[in-house]
């Protein structure tokens, strides 16, 4: 897969756990592009729904939370905008 030039989603290094202690992700690393299609792919429990639940900024609600890394979307730290903002701004669809 190819490096966009300008990535709109960067998902940077990241791991986290559920429940202080559950490890559910692991180092994840992901560019993705304006206007291009990404398809996650992975056995049970490999983690793809925790990986949507990091990018929503909904980890919260299933007790989870990002132990490391970093993920920005539109150069903007997703872990501190509202889920308001995030649907507001097109990363999450309701
Ligand atoms: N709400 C939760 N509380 C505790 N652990 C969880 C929770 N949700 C997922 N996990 C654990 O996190 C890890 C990743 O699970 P996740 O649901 O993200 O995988 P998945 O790739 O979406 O799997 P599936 O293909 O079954 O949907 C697994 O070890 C799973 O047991
Ligand atoms: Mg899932």
């Amino acid at each position: 897969m190819s490096i966009p030039e300008y990535p709109i989603l960067s998902v940077s290094s990241v791991e986290a756990v559920y429940n202080g202690a559950i490890a559910a992700l692991h180092g994840v690393d992901l560019l993705v592009g304006r206007g291009e299609i990404v398809a996650l792919l992975g056995s049970n429990g490999a983690g793809k729904t925790t990986l949507l639940r990091a990018v929503s900024n909904l980890l919260q609600a299933e007790r989870g939370a990002i132990t490391a890394g970093r993920i920005t979307f539109g150069g903007g730290d997703v872990s501190r905008a509202s889920p308001s903002h995030l649907v507001r701004s097109g990363l999450v669809q309701v």
